[in-house]
């Protein structure tokens, strides 16, 4: 009997080694240790042995029993681990942008298009020689208007509606001039760098106008800067933003910290001039406000206006978008809307 045990045990071992589903586990529990299973199948017999043998044989098969239960609860544990690990496998979740944006048929993925301009733009100015500054989102008095020309009461801050912060000395910057300061504050003549950036502005939001968008600024000061410097860098800007010679006009325009000032519009790439809804029926766009550094602000940078001149500009980056796109509303830029997005591929 003792010979029986055994050989049960040794058959019981490569059994249990071979299984792979916990079915199996079960099946092979009744087999061994059901009631009509093989291990009471020869205790059965154990009444036709010696007392004496019975003293041996008793313990023994309960310890053969023992161990097969432990054996049986070993391996179901690990058929539960080696399933776990198969479902983590084949149900992974790739959660990158990419792979969710293709599993719901979205294509792929791409720059949201004032990046992928903003970052064209900035590689433009810097084969031209330009540092990129940054500045921040709150701003002082000083750095949107004070330094800027435009102190407290001038008529021009009704020009920019302000989002104040109740201390009314931060606001949310109004444009991108503050770079200006900053970068007069940080750099000595000549220097040329321009400051990409959002910008806010409490206004009615129209198919145009959204409260919060985005410009670039630029500055170049130095021995004998002029306007013909100013003109040769937009225009070359605007023909690499294209990819073409665009019809350009400079018109007198009014900011405090410019002198002579001017706009700089282009004929509409959207209905070609004659009018639509993005440049207001006049078939051409504003493009930016430049001009030569106003004297006072050359002083507010500690820079002598008498050695140095300088020309500034600030350019509207979200029509920019809308023209090189053909998209008609300002809305649809920060409407997070997935099927804009992914519309624009990554360059
Ligand atoms: N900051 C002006 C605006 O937002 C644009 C500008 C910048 C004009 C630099 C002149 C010089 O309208």
């Amino acid at each position: 009997m003792e010979e029986r045990l055994e050989s049960l045990y040794a058959e019981f071992s490569r059994e249990i080694g071979a299984v792979s589903t916990g079915a199996e586990v079960a099946t092979i529990k009744a087999e061994y240790l059901g009631k009509k299973g093989r291990l009471n199948e020869i205790l059965k017999s154990l009444k036709d042995a010696t007392p004496e043998e019975r003293k041996t044989l008793g313990p023994l098969s309960n310890e053969l029993k023992q161990k097969i239960l432990s054996e049986i609860d070993e391996a179901a544990v690990r058929i539960e681990r080696e399933e776990i690990d198969r479902r983590l496998a084949s149900e992974r979740q790739d959660i990158s942008l990419l792979d969710s944006l293709r599993d719901r048929g979205l294509g792929s993925a791409g720059y949201h298009p004032l990046t992928a301009i903003g970052r064209e733009v900035e590689d433009i100015f810097i084969s031209m020689g330009f540092d990129i500054l940054d500045g921040p989102h709150i701003e002082s008095d000083y750095y949107n208007f004070e330094a800027l020309n435009i102190p407290a009461n001038h008529p021009a801050r009704d020009m920019q509606d302000t989002f104040w912060f109740s201390d009314m000395h931060h606001l949310l910057r109004t444009h991108t001039s503050p770079i200006q300061v900053r970068g007069m504050e940080k750099h000595r003549p000549p220097f040329k760098f321009v400051g990409p950036g959002e910008v806010f502005r409490n206004e009615a939001i129209d198919a145009s106008h959204e409260a919060a968008f985005r410009q670039i600024e630029g500055m170049m000061v130095g021995e004998g800067v002029s306007v013909a410097h100013l003109v040769h860098f937009l225009k070359t800007l605007l023909s690499e933003i294209f990819h073409k010679e665009l019809e350009v006009r400079l018109r007198p325009g009014y900011f405090p910290f410019v002198e002579p000032g001017f706009e700089l519009d282009y004929k509409c790439l959207l209905c070609g001039g004659k009018g639509c809804s993005v440049c207001k029926q006049v078939g051409w766009v504003e493009a930016l406000g430049c001009g030569m550094v106003h004297p006072r602000v050359l002083r507010y940078g500690n820079i002598d206006p008498d050695l140095y001149s300088g020309f500034a500009f600030g350019m509207g980056w979200d029509r920019l978008v809308m023209m090189r796109y053909g998209i008609d509303n300002i809305r649809h830029l920060r409407s997070g809307d997935l099927r804009f997005v992914s519309q624009f591929k990554a360059y």
